[in-house]
Parts: C-alpha cells; structure tokens; sequence
C-alpha cells in the first residue's frame, strides 16, 4: 500500500478476528500502542467515525480510540484495558453504526451512563463516569475487546439482513 496509514485497514463485519478476545495491555505493550495511535486516528477520520478498536485494525489488544469530534472540536481520547465497573439502569435507544459495518445502523438499546475503570498512556489507573454519546461509543467499543459487534444487540432476523447486505456490498467492490 501506497497510503501512509501502512498496511493497516478496518476488517469488516465477517472477518473472524473481529470475534476474538483482545489480550491485556501490559506496561511492555504501551510503546506499540502510542505508535499505532496516530495512524488508528487517521483511519478513523478518513473513514468518518467516532470510535475505533484495535481489534478492527487486526491488532489484538485492549485498548481503542475516540474521538466524538463535538462542535467540530477534535479531543482525542484513548483507552486502555477498559472494564466497566457500573452501569446504569436507566436504558436508551440510539441508533448505531460500526466501522466494520460500512453504512449498516441499527437501534440498539444500552444503559445510559457508565463507570469505567482503565489505564492511560503512561500505565495510570483511570476512572471516568459518563454518559450521553461517550458512554454509547465507550460500551460500543469495550464490546469489540470482547468479540461482540453491535448486531450482536439486535434480534437474529435484523442481524442476518445487515451481514447480507454486508456481503453483498463486499462483492460488488472486490
Ligand atoms: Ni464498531
């Protein structure tokens, strides 16, 4: 590839490494993630998301990105070895989209606020309480740590018509 975001590209929705569980990130591991950070975002910005985790870009550890770019602002946020330690159980319905699911949205029913215990860039542990959008895109990402997609949230009849649309889509471009 002739692109300076290397040979990394978003795998989409069938791909089996998307099911995989990440490892932890140790201390050993945080140099190789501040250097994949910069191309991640660039990924995520020409694509046009809000988050975006490792596993995605066919790197199998702990820790995703985000960047919500609310009022046209850009705030970068990382995280690493993410576990939600509370949700709340008030719900909300939002529509959601995935990198991995090119132009594929669903309403998808999650608590509204979390409480999330992480590391930092330096190895710090971190706690934040969320809620609105952030929390949304925080659950969405945590899930695909773990191998879950957000069709994963939907009944089994919407979820087999995205992936059909999916394949279909992938064979009109390959
Ligand atoms: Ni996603």
């Amino acid at each position: 590839m002739n692109n300076d975001t290397g040979t990394l590209s978003v795998l989409i929705a069938n791909n089996p490494f998307l099911r995989k569980k990440t490892k932890i990130v140790e201390k050993v591991d945080l140099e190789k993630v501040k250097k994949l950070l910069p191309v991640m975002f660039e990924i995520m910005y020409k694509a046009g998301g809000i988050g975006l985790a490792a596993p995605q870009v066919g790197i199998g550890l702990r820790f995703f990105i985000i960047d919500l770019m609310k009022d046209n602002q850009s705030e970068k946020i990382t995280i690493i070895n993410p576990e939600i330690i509370e949700k709340s159980e008030e719900l909300k319905s939002y529509k959601e989209g995935c990198l991995s699911f090119p132009n594929q949205y669903s309403e998808i029913v999650r608590p509204e606020k979390v409480k999330i215990k992480y590391i930092n860039l330096e190895g710090q542990e971190q706690e934040m309480q969320t809620d609105g959008l952030l929390a949304r895109c925080i659950q969405h990402e945590t899930d695909h740590l773990d191998g879950i997609l957000f069709v994963d949230h939907i009944s089994s009849l919407k979820r087999n018509i995205i992936m059909r649309k999916i394949i279909k889509e992938q064979k009109r471009h390959h």
